[in-house]
């Protein structure tokens, strides 16, 4: 079987280019999916057409006979479909034109589905929106029980919800609740989770045993037996008004329908129309097309395109991989960068002055690898990578080495001219500072051109990005190394110029002490954090300040030359106020949160007026970085700022922002 399947690879056939498609001796059809020139699997506008086309040689061999049953599955090394090809959707400007592409697809879904042979899909690796609709439109799904293979409905991250007819049929297949859940979240499913709420039918050990499963299920001609659907209660008012009435609290909680409509017309979608599944298959495309061609979405799109922008800095086939880390500072970020390292699969040794910080640093990762694994065994194996080594043995054998210790420039320049020496000549030599310039600290080498900053944000297990931070001499070398480290642990990097406050703390600095200022004036700072919010800040300044620490921003604020001036919070740290930390700053908190006065009701208007302002300075930095080349390109700081501070990301970033702003989304002007 395997055999036919793969000689059909090497003959061509003149219809098709993305697919390849075989019967094999016993009757059975192989649609092989395999887009050409492309790594993975995306269903853009020709795999689709041409998975019509295969569609209807099944219809011709299912009424002659020749055909006994259809297997979709992947020509991938890894992975199955990532969803659709989201480089299209930038072809859409008006909804008919989506209407109208959707069209096609959806009467092909139909007509997978009521074949009168058996269709198989056949699952490894990641098989998500477009693909799991696609999959959801056949009668059976098998798919392997790998770490790598996850089902899911990315969609609401772009704004958006599954527009090929997937809110009915995984409403069909799995009930209202999993299927809305998955929908709202846009989490990825694990294969043995999928198969227990009934996206997958059967699970198999490995890719080897996928095709015989397939073709076992083909010929027994299996039917996958939907949950509950719509003849569930669930499905059924009153109870669909109570489920939707409970989503939209949850959803309400998470996110702000003006900024991201998308999981709030999803709700409404299903609690006016998730009764029928005729009517739902119909009315979805009614309610999706307006959101495909939305403001949010685009902007969301533009997001995802900067994040494959920020990886793409790694350069591709390096020759050097990252596989042991040594990190030198067991404090705040040490002990979790190090933890991080280890959860990315890494082995890392930990060194400090102190071996009490170390069991401490360990201790603090014991929530991490939880979390990361959810099997005693990984757990352990995990702890086993991550290595005390107080006396620094682990520097000679390391890939990468980092240094988190105390912010002074004299012990720093002393403890990299000590491991200059000792390190593999290929490692990376790097210093997780915040403040100092690396030409600095590379003064006192021998070969100043080989350090480098790696600079994470805090909390590191939560924050995307890592600045690489070149110095005047790094050699590129190291930054493309750096680059390829921080994309292995799955952070986003950000090659960024060594000037004070690299990108994120330079651009985040004048907006919090702008806002710390206007306290200083007067203005409540729960309307300030109210209005950053309205705007589309995830937190506001005031409170996230108090979160850092507001010795820290007055730290920051030093470094980049803003002086002391905001004397609220010069008072503040003086009387040892120092926010989150010390349980009060300019908030009082309390369990983990800040108490805030309920009394206070602002107009919509006014907040909108006032969050745009609050991010001016911030807005107008970036242009600076930019300017003075600090990123490479206006799209990385935008970028960069995204990912680095939670700038709005359905605004598309800062600059971005400031170049499409229109009357009447926010502006000065409002009310
Ligand atoms: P920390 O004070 O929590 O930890 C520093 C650790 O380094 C201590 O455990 C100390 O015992 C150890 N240490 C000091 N000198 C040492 C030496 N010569 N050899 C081995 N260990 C030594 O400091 P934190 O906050 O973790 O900061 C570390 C570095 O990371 C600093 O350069 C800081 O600027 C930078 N950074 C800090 C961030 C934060 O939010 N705390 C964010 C990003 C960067």
């Amino acid at each position: 079987m395997q055999d036919a399947t793969e000689s059909a690879a090497r003959a061509r056939d003149p219809e098709l280019r993305d697919w390849r498609f075989e019967v094999d001796f016993e009757r059975i059809a192989w649609a092989i999916f395999d887009r050409e020139g492309e790594s993975a699997n995306a269903l853009g506008r020709r795999p689709l057409e041409e998975l019509g086309k295969i569609v209807e040689r099944v219809e011709a061999g299912a009424r002659d006979g020749s055909i006994r049953g259809l297997v979709i599955i992947s020509g991938k090394e890894k992975g199955f479909i990532v969803g659709a090809d989201i480089r299209e959707f930038a072809d859409f400007t008006t909804e008919e034109q989506v209407i109208e592409a959707i069209k096609p697809v959806n009467e092909m879904l139909d007509r997978i589905e009521n074949l009168s042979v058996p269709v198989v899909a056949a699952i490894d690796g990641v098989c998500v929106g477009g693909g799991l609709e696609l999959v959801l439109a056949c009668h059976y799904r098998i798919a392997t029980r790998d770490d790598a293979t996850r089902v899911g409905f990315p969609e609401v991250k772009l704004g958006i919800f599954p527009g090929f007819n997937g809110t009915a049929r995984s409403i069909r297949q799995t009930g209202p609740l999993a299927a809305m859940q998955a929908m709202l979240k846009g989490s990825m499913i694990r294969a043995t989770a999928a198969r227990a709420q009934g996206f997958i039918d059967q699970l198999v050990d490995s890719k080897g045993a996928l095709r015989w499963a397939a073709r076992k299920a083909v010929m027994q001609q299996r039917k996958s037996k939907p949950k509950r659907g719509f003849a569930g209660l669930l499905a059924k008012w009153p109870a669909r008004g109570f489920l939707a009435g409970k989503m939209r609290e949850e959803t309400k909680k998470k996110v702000r329908e003006d900024h991201y409509p998308a999981p709030f017309k999803l709700i409404e979608l299903f609690e006016t129309h998730g009764g029928s599944y005729a009517e739902l298959k119909r009315e979805e495309t009614a309610a999706f097309a307006p959101l495909m061609v939305s403001d949010t979405s685009r902007n969301l799109r533009r997001v995802y395109f900067l994040s494959e922008a920020l990886k793409a800095q790694a350069p591709k086939g390096l020759d050097w991989k990252p596989l042991r880390v040594h990190v030198i500072g067991a404090g705040t970020m040490g002990a979790d960068i190090a933890g991080w390292c280890v959860a990315s699969g890494m082995e890392v040794t930990l060194q400090d002055l102190s071996a009490e910080q170390i069991e401490k640093g360990l201790a603090a990762q014991e929530k991490l690898f939880k979390k990361k694994f959810r099997k005693k065994p990984q757990r352990e194996a995990a702890r086993a990578r991550l290595i005390p080594d107080p006396e620094g043995k682990g520097v000679g054998r390391a890939d990468v080495v980092i240094e988190a210790i105390v912010e002074k420039l004299e012990v720093k320049q002393a403890l990299f001219k000590g491991l200059e020496t000792k390190l593999k000549p290929d490692a990376v030599m790097a210093s997780n500072t915040s403040s100092l310039k690396i030409e600095d600290i590379a003064e006192a080498l021998n070969d100043p051109g080989r350090l480098i900053g790696i600079h994470f944000f805090n909390p590191v297990a939560q924050m995307p990005l890592v600045e690489v931070v070149r110095g005047q001499q790094s050699r590129q070398q190291e930054i493309d190394k750096g680059a390829a480290f921080v994309t292995a642990i799955g952070k986003f990097p950000l090659v960024v110029k060594s000037v004070p406050g690299f990108l994120v703390n330079r651009v985040l600095a004048p907006y919090m002490m702008g806002a710390m200022r206007r306290v200083d004036e007067g203005e409540e700072k729960e309307k300030i954090d109210e209005a950053a919010r309205t705007f589309g800040m995830p937190m506001g300044p005031i409170e996230l300040a108090d979160t850092v620490g507001l010795d820290v921003c007055a730290h920051v604020g030093q470094i980049l030359g803003l002086g002391n001036e905001v004397s609220g919070t010069a008072k503040l740290v003086q009387s040892g106020k120092l926010g989150k930390k010390t349980g009060e700053g300019y908030y009082t908190w309390k369990d983990g949160k800040p108490v805030k006065s309920e009394e206070a009701r602002y107009g919509n208007g006014e907040l909108e007026k006032l969050g745009r302002e609050l991010v001016e300075p911030l807005i107008k930095e970036a242009q600076r970085a930019v300017d003075e080349g600090v990123v490479e390109s206006a799209d990385l700081v935008d970028a960069g700022v995204i990912f680095g501070t939670g700038f709005a990301p359905f605004r598309g970033g800062p600059l971005y922002f400031k170049a499409h702003e229109r009357p009447g989304t926010v502006s000065l002007a409002a009310e």
